[in-house]
């Protein structure tokens, strides 16, 4: 059996308040004959608090789950590494869970995490959040923040994100300065209204250079490598593409493999540029063109807001958008006349 403050209180012959007020050190009207003696009997029978019950006093658990939809993928375990250190700092504990592309279990850990008394909760949705989500998310009673896959359409609020048209935008329009004119994007096949900012950002550009957009030229993947490869060898087929945008660095990985196994050479035959700016890109060979995401400053963006609506009880600004930028690598080139 665990050990409790009322055994301390006991082996001390003093009361329970007693105990709790030196453990809470708010013991300045307390003995200091008294506060060794029960700080030793503490270490004698290896005291640990209950924080769960001492939650339901302070209303507190000082713990924040956090769900992201691939762990795998450096992208998020980036974020989570600048989530964990703002809340780190303000003594949070971080409670992770990778909900594997699935809805389902999605949702099952918000509700395991809003039965737990966790307090607050940061999101990377499996997908798009719809307004009936979101609507599900408010009726919890529990802070929340929406991170990086964002639904503009209903105008939610308390969410973290980055400028993914304009990423797509940069992403094209680098290339069609380098003369491309047949760029091949690959962007995924589950309707994410982020990703398909990209997309829409990049045939922006596009039009910009009366370029006809036509669907052979783009390809879905997954969001990972082998998606990206699977798209690539199909781009590579027939649409003659001398230049691809992955939406995303592992699918633009993936490419790289498709390119490899048939004899395509990046960037002299094809150029490839990526979206993320993870860690890996910049050690690919040759280094990845590719859009840059803060992706640590989004994470801590993210675990700074959601402190503030723990405290105030409320957000302190609708729709927080971060900045991405063009980070050029040797993986485009020029495309000669
Ligand atoms: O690489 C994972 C992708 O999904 C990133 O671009 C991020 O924005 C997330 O939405």
């Amino acid at each position: 059996m665990p050990v409790t403050i009322k055994d301390i209180a006991r082996k001390a012959n003093v009361s329970i308040t007693t105990v709790s007020l030196i453990l809470n050190n708010k013991d300045k009207n307390i003995s200091e004959e008294t506060r060794e003696k029960v700080k030793r009997i503490v270490k004698e029978l290896n005291y640990r608090p209950n924080v769960l019950a001492q939650s339901l006093i302070t209303n507190k658990s000082m713990t924040i789950g956090l769900l992201v939809p691939d762990i795998t993928n450096p992208f998020f375990s980036e974020t989570a590494r600048g989530i964990e250190d703002i809340l780190d700092d303000n003594n949070y504990n971080v409670f992770l869970c990778n909900t594997y592309n699935d809805i389902n279990k999605e949702i099952k850990y918000i509700d395991a995490f809003s039965k737990r008394r966790t307090d607050g909760i940061i999101i990377s949705s499996v997908n798009a959040v719809d307004k009936s989500y979101y609507e599900y998310l408010n009726s919890l009673n529990i802070p929340f923040i929406i991170l990086d896959r964002h639904n503009y359409d209903i105008k939610y609020k308390n969410c973290v994100i980055i400028d993914d048209y304009r990423g797509g935008y940069l992403a094209a329009k680098h290339l069609l300065e380098l003369n491309h004119r047949k760029i091949g994007c690959i962007n995924e096949s589950r309707g994410l209204f982020n990703i398909n900012e990209r997309l829409r950002g990049y045939k922006a550009a596009l039009k910009e250079y009366g370029i006809e957009f036509y669907e052979n030229i783009t390809a879905a993947g997954d969001l990972t490598i082998e998606g990206g490869y699977k798209a690539a060898l199909k781009l590579f087929e027939s649409s003659g593409v001398t230049a691809v945008f992955a939406c995303n660095d592992l699918m633009a990985i993936g490419v790289y493999d498709a390119a490899k196994e048939l004899h395509i050479k990046i960037p002299d035959d094809i150029s490839v540029v990526g979206f993320d700016d993870i860690n890996f890109s910049r050690h690919l060979n040759p280094g990845l063109t590719t859009i840059k995401q803060p992706i640590y400053e989004i994470g801590k963006a993210a675990a700074a807001d959601l402190i503030y609506f723990i405290k105030h009880g409320k957000i302190n600004e609708d729709i927080k958008i971060l900045e991405v930028s063009l980070q050029i690598r040797e993986s485009t080139k020029r495309l000669n006349e």
